[in-house]
């Protein structure tokens, strides 16, 4: 399915919204992250981190698919089981897109126009921007509970990689916190997530996240 012509002010309202960012790998094979995506006076700006595979894999082609849901389902599938996703070839025929539940697809090519902080500020040049069959899925706050716990365990990821061990605990916290509102208000799928999740972070952190 295909779409009609998005229009990107009125879905991306908010001004800073989260998306599956598709990227080309040397070999031309596509690599999926979560990532922030600002719009903000009709430029859309996107903030990898200089040690992302995106970033650098931005470095080798500067084109992407921006993958717009409301179902975080898909971001912890891009985090954790990144071989569930379907890609299928977008309008440009490079980057691909995701199949699935997706409310608005946008393919372009980014230029750096920031390197500060440890990030790369890239403007996005949209190609093609066009709806998806959409997310259809109502207001969830155990959908939401996800994607926050989701956050916080790419921040422990990162900071244990960097080795400052003091610093998770706030982040284990919260990921504690939203793993619970997971389990007490969300379905069979959002609960079977939140044991997955919380085995991955125990890997990480050893016994420090305790059901509480
Ligand atoms: C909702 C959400 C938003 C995120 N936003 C960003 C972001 O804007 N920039 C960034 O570098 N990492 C962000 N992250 C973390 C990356 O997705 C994570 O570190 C990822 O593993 C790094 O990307 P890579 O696979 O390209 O190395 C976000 C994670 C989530 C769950």
């Amino acid at each position: 399915m295909w779409g009609v012509l998005a229009d990107i002010g009125r879905f991306l309202r908010f001004r800073h919204h989260e998306a599956l960012i598709v990227t080309l790998d040397e070999g031309l094979g596509p690599h999926t992250a979560p990532m922030g995506v600002e719009y903000v006076e009709a430029r859309l700006l996107i903030r990898p981190y200089v040690n992302t595979k995106t970033f650098h894999n931005l470095g080798v082609n500067p084109e992407v698919s921006l993958n717009f849901t409301q179902d975080s389902r898909y971001f912890f599938e891009a985090l954790l089981k990144p071989d569930r996703l379907r890609y299928r070839i977008g309008r440009c025929g490079r980057v691909p897109v995701i199949e699935g539940d997706f409310d608005l697809y946008i393919e372009g090519r980014v230029n750096l126009v920031d390197l500060s902080g440890g990030r790369g500020v890239f403007v996005v040049q949209v190609s093609e921007a066009y709806e998806g069959p959409g997310s259809r899925l109502a207001f969830s706050r155990a959908n939401n509970a996800l994607l926050e716990a989701l956050v916080y365990y790419t921040k422990v990821k990162a900071v244990v990689r960097e080795g400052f061990e003091g610093e998770v605990s706030d982040y284990l916290g919260l990921i504690k916190s939203n793993l619970n509102l997971m389990r007490r208000i969300g379905g069979k799928e959002l609960v079977s997530m939140a044991d997955e999740l919380e085995d991955v972070v125990k890997g990480l952190v050893g016994g420090a996240l305790r059901r509480g």
